[in-house]
């Protein structure tokens, strides 16, 4: 699976091991939620590109590195995708953050958009695109549609577990994303939940049924 990475480091799957216990309650859901988002973004964000500063120490003038290019936004998949937000602006703070409404028909599993609220530069910026779960794709193919119908161009999308249903399909309708999870799960039950996968993530993380 080309533009396909699972993030392998050892804290990243211990903590998903914990998220995924049915006895886990709410508040540590979302503290690992957090903490997993943070960790991804640690790995998600080794590619970014350096450019040289020069810059004055108390000592002397030297020429260092600083971030260049495209500025970042991170983007989630609401409702579930908000929980890995604030671990992420832990480490990119200036980041913007845009928001993409979205819910699957639980009959259907087709997704409805009901909500984008994106900067209005866009198109210039770099963006993670960040849901926990990857389940039949539905969803974020519809977030990367609507994210390039504003003129987006340069998308990661940043899952904690992921189907190998959803992951081929994402790839095949939007091959230029990089696609990145903590799991590649075994696959889709009969109801679209991911298997053995850790329930419904947006209900888990905000205590509703
Ligand atoms: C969940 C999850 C993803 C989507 C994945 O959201 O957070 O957005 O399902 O499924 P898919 O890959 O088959 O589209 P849900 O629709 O349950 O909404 P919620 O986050 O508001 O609970
Ligand atoms: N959405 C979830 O929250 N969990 C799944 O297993 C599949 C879709």
């Amino acid at each position: 699976m080309s533009n396909f990475q699972v993030i392998n480091h050892p804290l990243i799957q211990h903590k998903l091991s914990i998220l995924r216990r049915k006895d886990m309650g709410t508040k540590v859901f979302r503290e690992l939620v957090d903490e997993i988002g943070m960790l991804m973004a640690y790995e998600v964000s080794r590619d970014l590109p350096l450019e040289d500063v020069e810059i004055e120490t108390p000592i002397t003038t030297t020429t260092q590195k600083q971030l260049a290019g495209k500025k970042l936004a991170i983007v989630p998949i609401l409702r579930a995708g908000i929980g890995m937000v604030d671990g992420i602006l832990k480490l990119i703070p200036a980041a913007k953050v845009g928001h993409i409404g979205m819910y699957r028909d639980e009959e259907t599993l087709e997704p409805h958009e009901y909500l984008v609220k994106l900067p209005e530069d866009i198109s210039s910026r770099q963006i993670f695109l960040v849901d926990p779960m990857l389940a039949t794709g539905g969803s974020a193919i519809l977030a990367v549609d609507s994210l390039k119908k504003r003129g987006a161009t340069n998308i990661k999308f940043v899952c904690l577990v992921a189907a190998p249903e959803g992951v081929q399909a994402l790839q095949k309708a939007h091959p230029d994303v990089n696609i990145y999870t903590a799991s590649l799960d075994e696959k889709l039950n009969e109801h679209g939940y991911i298997v053995p996968g850790l329930g419904d993530a947006g209900d888990r993380l905000f205590g509703t049924k």
